[in-house]
């Protein structure tokens, strides 16, 4: 039962340069634990968390706070905001989300993806081709956050213009789950209405001027007589900009960070950059390691027992992707980096089930690309820097900057 510290606090163990202990505590002594600061149950065991994902008793909607629990004159912003987001698929239940996801798989085909390749690899060269050839830099702000706005912008079809732009909005966006406070709910809001308002233009300016992106596929998407709304479109839009941004900036950096950190993984990669096999086993190795993000939310929709704890209905429920990758009770040696590990895409650092990840195989596209051009562009690249300040957000895990010497 609950030996685990009660003020235990997700948003200070986000910023712990390892956050792992604290969540093997939990995950060895409490393993369904409540917390009272976040007034949500910490779930933290592989077994539970990918149960938990595709538990049609909680929902990943309605984890937004009512409208009224803000002050009146920020309750309007608040339910705009939520009205905005509704349309999201990642919000939605069965049967609404299987419409809309079997709607909008008609731009992720593989071909589609794969079909991103050379502009992947274009992006890639050119934002090494900028990147000093010694010395120290930067890698944030230098590869691992432009590449994937550059292809979710390419992805979608808005202009290269529109990046700095897309930054402020994704940052505002991002910001709603970096606490709970009134004001980076504002932040977000501000941000989710702008980029709201500009995608609405640019849609209806492509009904009139097609195109040969994703956006195009949408507006053209039909089942019978069943197509998406502008509404619907814009919403998940942004949901692409904001769930393929950050995660993959930060699945860059992490999984670099860790690559420097081992030595000899390094050299086995070295030695094989051409084995496609092996690139594509280190990707995934690096997310089971060390992804993108603590956890995904739930929403309990009726009330029911867990491992001896009562849900109720209406509680918040944590599910953290970074502790069940590394449960010992599925990973041998789960703390240990290894390439060559034969179960290593077992990890759910994508999420499972029906809200499995869309962006999925281009984010993989994406590293398996950039991580062999990086190496190659760079033979002797190190970490500057063992320690590394974390962004303080609970959901999205990643440095803020990683400064490397070339
Ligand atoms: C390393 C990169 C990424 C990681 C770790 C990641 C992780 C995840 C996870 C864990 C979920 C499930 C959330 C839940 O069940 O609550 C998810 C869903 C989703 N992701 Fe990603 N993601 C990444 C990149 C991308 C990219 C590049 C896109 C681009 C379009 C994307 C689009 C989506 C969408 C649309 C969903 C919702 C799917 C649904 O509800 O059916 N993601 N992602």
């Amino acid at each position: 039962m609950a030996v685990v510290s009660p003020t235990f606090d997700p948003g200070a163990v986000s910023r712990l340069p390892d956050p792992l202990p604290a969540l093997r505590d939990l995950q060895e002594h409490d393993r369904i634990h409540w917390s009272p600061r976040y007034k949500a149950w910490l779930v933290t065991r592989y077994d539970d968390v990918r149960a938990g994902l595709h538990d049609p008793r909680m929902t990943p909607g309605r984890a937004m706070p009512d409208p009224n629990v803000f002050e009146p004159g920020f309750r309007e912003v608040f339910a705009d905001y939520r009205r905005l987001l509704d349309p999201f698929m990642l919000f939605r239940d069965p049967p609404d989300h299987t419409r809309l996801r079997g709607l909008v798989n008609r731009g992720f085909t593989p071909s589609a993806i794969e079909g991103l390749r050379p502009r992947v690899a274009a992006f890639v060269e050119e934002l090494l081709a900028a990147m000093p050839k010694s010395g120290t830099f930067d890698f944030v702000p230098a590869f691992a956050y432009p590449l994937p706005a550059r292809v979710i912008a390419e992805l979608i079809g808005v202009p290269e213009s529109i990046l700095e732009d897309l930054k402020r909005w994704s940052d505002g966006f991002a910001t709603s789950t970096a606490g709970t406070g009134e004001d980076l709910f504002r932040r977000a809001a501000i941000a989710t209405s702008e980029m709201g308002a500009y995608l609405h233009d640019f849609i209806a300016n492509r009904r009139k001027n097609p195109g040969q992106a994703i956006i195009d596929t949408l507006i053209d998407a039909r089942d019978g007589q069943d197509r998406l709304s502008t509404d619907e479109i814009a919403a998940n839009l942004i949901l692409f900009l904001v769930a393929g941004h950050e995660t993959t900036t930060n699945l860059l950096s992490n999984g670099l960070r860790t690559m420097l950190r081992n030595p000899a993984v390094l050299e086995d990669l070295r030695a094989n950059l051409d084995d496609q096999a092996l690139v594509r086993n280190t990707v995934d190795e690096m997310l089971r390691y060390d992804g993108a993000l603590f956890m995904s939310m739930r929403v309990a929709l009726q009330s029911f027992d867990w491992h001896g704890r009562s849900i109720e209905a209406g509680q918040r429920v944590f599910l953290y992707h970074l502790s069940a990758n590394r449960d010992p009770r599925q990973f041998e040696e789960p703390d240990r980096f290894d390439i060559r590990r034969k179960d290593a895409s077992r990890h759910i650092a994508f999420g499972y089930g029906i809200h499995f990840c869309l962006g999925a195989p281009l984010a993989r596209l994406e590293v398996e690309v950039a991580l062999p051009a990086l190496l190659r562009r760079y033979p002797d690249l190190a970490l500057v820097d063992e320690a590394v300040a974390w962004k303080t957000n609970f959901v999205l895990r990643g440095p803020t900057s990683l400064m490397l010497r070339a």
